[in-house]
């Protein structure tokens, strides 16, 4: 059983639920494109996860075309399909299978004591969970370890998911046999980006967003329209740079780090005015969307490239999904049909 792989494992995923913004790169995608040097990765399209909260056909039907923008995201910031491996949870049925047998593996008090699960009652106003809901960390353990999974990569608020594939990891291995390693999560050190209002978290639903697909009209208006600092009235006035979104984003996106070390400095002392620190900001952020922009217009100018980048990656998850499905019943003795026999 025992394996030798070169590099190890890495896997996680977004649903499809839209567009990919800059909070996105910030917190996620930067790092990703990263850790595809040095790991294998798997990136799942989670669409059974999103029916845990949007099970109605108007959602449904809004997969698709979701997936497509999300594996465009993906493509246009650099991650790469010859290294990284992309594909859809629900074209494996393995992961189903996997699911299940995994729920006898963990009580339903425990899976009542995730945090998360209170916070989406609480915004989607979600009164009687659905035993889907509930489940919701048993199939992100089914995403996890139908590879096997060593590192999966995601934010903070996705921790008490993590420690239940870590749980049912160990519960596997204990009750049958060791198939599975024990998945670790890799938690960026980046601080959630900023809205472009000033709140906490920039967030498709807050309308606050900048889109990595957004054009260079939009993302001007957007930033000019950005909050600031409320106490500074006139351009005289010194302001504050900590915690003021227009800095935080300079931080994060202008190349220049002089010229934002000389923005700030001026900025304090009442010798800029919010127009042109925001202009300039404008400017940053263009240049750091182009080769974004450019990389998706190529990809996009292969109308069948996504399709192929997915049944591509969904034929190897399948195969790894048969091996973890196989490695399964031979541990649990459940090899009592011909098919499984050895
Ligand atoms: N729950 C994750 C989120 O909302 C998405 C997800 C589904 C995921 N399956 C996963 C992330 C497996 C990491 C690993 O962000």
């Amino acid at each position: 059983m025992a394996e030798t792989r070169k590099r190890k494992r890495i896997l996680t995923g977004d649903r499809p639920t839209g567009k990919l913004h800059l909070g996105h790169y910030v917190g996620t995608l930067a790092n990703r494109v990263r850790l595809q040097n040095e790991y294998d990765v798997f990136l799942l399209v989670a669409d059974y996860h999103m029916l845990t909260t949007r099970f109605e056909k108007s959602h449904i039907e809004e997969v698709a075309q979701n997936t497509r923008h999300l594996v465009l995201d993906y493509l246009s910031v650099g991650i790469d399909p010859e290294r990284t491996t992309i594909y859809v949870q629900s074209l494996v049925p393995e992961v189903a299978e996997i699911f299940l047998i995994f729920s006898m593996l963990v009580t339903v008090p425990r899976l009542q004591r995730v945090p998360t699960l209170k916070e989406m009652m609480a915004d989607l106003e979600i009164e009687n969970p659905s035993a889907g809901l509930l489940n919701y960390p048993v199939l992100q353990a089914a995403d996890i370890l139908i590879v096997r999974a060593d590192l999966v990569p995601v934010g903070k608020d996705q921790e008490s998911h993590i420690e239940v594939s870590r749980e049912i990891a160990r519960r596997f291995n204990q009750t049958y046999d060791k198939v599975f390693p024990i998945p670790e999560g890799l938690y960026g050190d980046v601080a959630t980006l900023v809205g472009t209002d000033g709140k906490a978290k920039m967030s498709k639903s807050l309308n606050n967003a900048i889109f990595l697909s957004d054009d260079e009209e939009t993302v001007t208006r957007k930033v000019k329209s950005m909050y600031t600092d409320p106490t500074r009235i006139r351009a005289t006035d010194p302001g504050h740079v900590e915690g003021n979104p227009v800095f935080i984003y300079h931080d994060a996106f202008n190349a220049n780090k002089n010229e934002v070390e000389e923005l700030k400095q001026r900025y304090r002392k009442g010798q800029v005015g919010d127009v042109e620190v925001k202009q300039r900001l404008v400017r940053a952020v263009n240049d750091f969307l182009e080769p974004i922009r450019q990389r998706r217009r190529e990809y996009e100018a292969k109308p069948k490239l996504v399709e192929e980048i997915i049944d591509r990656g969904t034929e190897a998850v399948t195969r790894e999904g048969r091996e973890t499905v196989r490695l399964m019943r031979e541990a649990m003795g459940m090899t009592y049909f011909k098919k499984f026999k050895s």
